[in-house]
């Protein structure tokens, strides 16, 4: 799904005063940024207004007076007030441009740091692509509105006010014909703006959709080719261009609609002011600077007004956004320490499960009445076919979920009265499709213990076989591995991943082990760096791998949420059971052949008979 699919969630309705009062709550911090570029705004709005007005006076008491000392005197006002003008432009972009900045980088952090505290439940809940245009799109709308959009409107609200003020100083009878125009501008041009963002909001959305269908084309080439569904695709593709067409092409159009129906609105407006000066101009009461002041107030005020309309148009999308991101900002972690929870020092010890029940979503339990104890230093070795409940059962020991019945003891203490630090700082995981962070190889395995020094994490590679490999590159422990470590191969991933996992030193050792098949030397590589690894530590492995399942202490078969089996290798196979079958089917054409199934089996039924 591409991220920009979540960033067209439609609005939700009503105005939340609450949200508002948020968004000022992020300015609140940086007040003397804001209090500073609030005054350069007024300033300069103020000194637009001020301009036009000397104007007048330059043509009414310089040029129709004649009075040339006036003029100089005007002139040199113009001047000083020019440069102060400038000053003042320049202080509030300057400022506005640090305030955004200030805004945007306290929104992602406190959205990143918030994101690493909440439980794992909720990723598997929310997509990334959901949370990525949380963390881009919507801070950029927000910071946008705070610091643009509050630009725009003052500068535009004061504007119209200043230009206001000095018609209603000027001659107000003209003044109040401007004011009566004035609401109905504002109304026309907001509902342009809204319906012009509403097809770029088209044109958005369709533009993704069609970004989505050249991705998946490309990627799925084969399959097309293979099913023959070029003709489908192209008819599909041609029907997604021609919207985007039709949106576009209404864009352009209300776009060019919009800036000729607002004059026409202000050319009324002029052509009344202009009709009452000349009714009144035998009367003498209205100048000619007047009635230029006039003209020149009513069409420079065109342009805050449509500012202020734009900010308005867009203002329900930032507050959507910014309610976004409070919603996920609101989000509490679903695993937190509980009150007067500690760090015990250590967790070695026995970790026992109680007839511990698990769900995730529904009340359908994926863990049923699980019962074990593993000893201290002892290696289990977890099979089973897919969807069994491995991996869960893992997460629930990393306390990554917690049991929804039953409880999970370690070293003898319920681990919920624990602190999460104390048991997941001291527990190495290594995934099934390890994680690699870009960055060197080096970063990536110094990521366990990041204040280990260079021998530290040279001594962890060559723990495990991974110095072997890490050598032959051109810029050994130094190169760079790809975003998510892409120029490796799986083999070599797990390998740094478990130099990571040594290198941190954990008390537990929990691997699942990759499913896609490496190379044999890799394979017995990464082999003897676990072995170094589950040495005098408890061990959970979630294993695909015959060597690991023959070298656990203990073997468990794990079938719908419960244990089936267990025991070693030859028990296992004794029993002729689920084990037997799986061993038969699953590693029957690994490294062991035929030939031995058959002698053990044979060596079994010997003993069993
Ligand atoms: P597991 O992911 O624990 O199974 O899911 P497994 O034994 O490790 O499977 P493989 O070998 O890696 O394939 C156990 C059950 O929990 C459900 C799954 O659909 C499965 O039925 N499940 C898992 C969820 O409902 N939500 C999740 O986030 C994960
Ligand atoms: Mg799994």
């Amino acid at each position: 799904m591409p991220a920009d699919f979540y960033e067209e969630e439609d609005f939700q309705g009503q105005f939340k005063g609450n949200v508002f009062k948020r968004i000022l709550d992020l300015m609140r911090p940086h007040w003397p940024w804001v209090l500073g570029f609030l005054i350069c705004v007024i300033i300069v709005s103020i000194l637009d207004a001020y301009f036009t007005y000397l104007s007048k006076q330059i043509v009414d008491r310089g040029i129709v007076n004649k009075d040339i000392n006036a003029l100089q005197q005007i002139l040199v006002n113009y001047g000083i007030l020019i440069l102060v003008q400038a000053a003042a432009v320049f202080g509030f972009v300057f400022l506005v441009g640090v305030l955004g900045e200030r805004v945007r980088y306290d929104l992602r952090q406190s959205l990143f740091n918030h994101l690493q505290r909440l439980s794992l439940s909720y990723f598997s809940r929310t997509p990334v692509g959901w949370i990525m245009s949380r963390v881009t799109n919507d801070t950029e709308r927000v910071a946008e509105l705070v610091t643009w959009g509050v630009l725009d409107s003052t500068w535009g609200v004061i504007n119209i006010l200043t230009s206001v003020i000095f018609m209603l100083v000027i001659d107000w009878r003209l003044a109040l014909i401007v004011i009566a125009i004035l609401p109905f501008l504002f109304y026309v041009a907001v509902q342009f703006r809204k319906r012009i963002l509403e097809q770029f909001r088209n044109v958005r959305k369709i533009n993704s959709k069609i970004t989505a269908s050249y991705n998946e084309n490309i990627s799925g080439v084969r399959v097309v080719k293979a099913l023959g569904r070029e003709d489908e695709n192209l008819r599909e593709f041609g029907e997604q261009t021609s919207a985007m067409r039709k949106a576009g092409y209404r864009a352009a159009w209300l776009s060019a609609l919009f800036l000729p129906s607002v004059q026409i609105i202000s050319a009324v407006g002029l052509g009344g002011i202009i009709w009452y000066s000349g009714a009144t101009v035998g009367s003498g009461t209205f100048s000619i600077g007047s009635l230029q002041a006039f003209i020149t107030y009513m069409t420079s005020m065109l342009w805050p007004i449509q500012d202020v309309a734009r900010v308005f148009a867009e203002m329900q999308r930032a507050l959507a956004s910014a309610e976004r991101i409070f919603s996920l900002v609101d989000t509490t972690p679903e695993i937190l320490d509980k009150p007067g929870a500690f760090d015990p020092g250590t967790i070695r010890g026995e970790i026992q499960f109680e007839h511990m029940y698990f769900w995730y979503e529904d009340e359908l339990p994926v863990i049923k009445d699980l019962n074990l104890t593993i000893q201290h230093g002892e290696t289990i070795a977890l099979v089973g076919s897919t969807g069994g409940g491995k991996t869960t059962i893992v997460n629930l020991l990393c306390r990554f979920y917690e049991p929804k019945r039953g409880r999970i003891l370690i070293g003898g203490h319920d681990y919920t009265d624990l602190s999460l630090q104390a048991i997941q700082s001291r527990i190495g995981v290594v995934l099934q499709t390890p994680h690699l962070f870009s960055g060197t190889i080096r970063e990536n395995i110094a990521y366990g213990r990041l204040k280990a020094s260079q021998q530290d994490i040279e001594a962890a590679a060559k723990l495990v076989g991974a110095d072997h490999f890490i050598q032959r590159f051109e810029h050994g422990y130094d190169e760079q591995v790809g975003e998510g470590g892409v120029l490796l191969s799986v083999g070599q991933k797990q390998l740094i991943s478990l130099a990571r996992a040594v290198l941190s030193n954990p008390e537990i050792f929990i691997m699942d082990e990759a499913t896609s098949s490496v190379d044999t030397l890799t394979e017995s590589m990464i082999q003897k760096g676990m072995e170094a690894i589950m040495q005098d530590r408890t061990s959970i492995i979630i294993a695909h791998r015959l060597s690991t399942i023959k070298t656990a202490h203990r073997i468990l078969v794990i079938e719908d949420g419960q244990i089936a089996e267990m025991g070693n290798h030859a028990e296992l196979l004794k029993l002729k059971g689920k084990y037997y079958n799986l061993y038969t089917r699953q590693f029957r054409f690994e490294r062991e052949d035929a030939y031995n199934i058959f002698k053990e089996n044979n060596q079994a039924n010997l003993s069993a008979g």
